[in-house]
């Protein structure tokens, strides 16, 4: 499973990008509003820091403004995933940048039935919203479950990157489903590798290393 992480904060991306496990990095513009920055600043940044697909969400919802503004965004760097809504000018859009060979990532995905569509239209990414989906009492991970038997069913390409994502289990689940991708927000991603055995254990093998005296050189 490739983890990517859900956020604009160059300083936390950075950070995370150096443990060499990250593979991507997701930004809409909530994100883009939280980090308080000029949003091509921000994109350049990520894109000289991680190799990975970067996502730039759109702000048009109409298909020839978000052409412009795609067009706009792909100039950044080569790996600039344009990320855009699921309505039907968004899948109309999908569907022409990918024929001309970019990386799209559709997004605000709540139903299966959107994600097949997402899929037909060429989609490299399809963003199901688990969280929000659990927020409002439905079971998230269902989604990604029926997406992937869907994707399997007809052999398409486009990776399922599970977003939204709350806790480690999130990740967990999605792992055991089989999901492509999950874009993880770095307090999220933290936790991922932490657990108090491990911190217990290590402190006891520590302790007890010292009292060989030895050291490894
Ligand atoms: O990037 C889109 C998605 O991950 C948003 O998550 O927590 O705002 O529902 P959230």
């Amino acid at each position: 499973m490739k983890f990517f992480v859900d956020t604009a904060d160059t300083a936390a991306i950075r950070e995370l990008a150096a443990t060499g496990l990250l593979d991507g990095v997701t930004t809409n513009p909530s994100l883009v509003a939280r980090a308080g920055r000029d949003f091509f600043e921000i994109l350049k940044e990520i894109c000289d820091v991680v190799p990975g697909p970067v996502s730039a969400e759109v702000a048009a919802t109409d298909f020839d403004g978000m052409l412009r503004e795609a067009e706009r965004l792909r100039k950044v760097a080569d790996n600039i995933a344009i990320k855009v809504p699921l309505i039907v000018d968004g899948l109309k859009a999908c569907k022409r940048l990918t024929d001309e060979g970019a990386m799209v990532n559709v997004t605000l995905c709540f139903s299966a039935a959107q994600a097949l569509l997402a899929a037909k239209a060429g989609a490299s990414f399809i963003s199901p919203f688990i969280g929000r989906h659990d927020d409002v009492g439905q079971d998230g991970m269902a989604l990604i479950a029926d997406i992937r038997q869907i994707y399997d069913n007809y052999h398409f390409d486009t990776e399922i990157l599970v977003a939204s994502v709350r806790h480690p289990m999130h990740v967990v689940e999605a792992a055991k489903i089989g999901a492509d991708v999950c874009t993880i927000p770095p307090d999220v991603l933290k936790k991922l590798f932490n657990h108090p055995l491990t911190e217990k254990g290590l402190e006891a093998f520590l302790a007890d290393w010292k009292k060989t005296g030895q050291t490894i050189r």
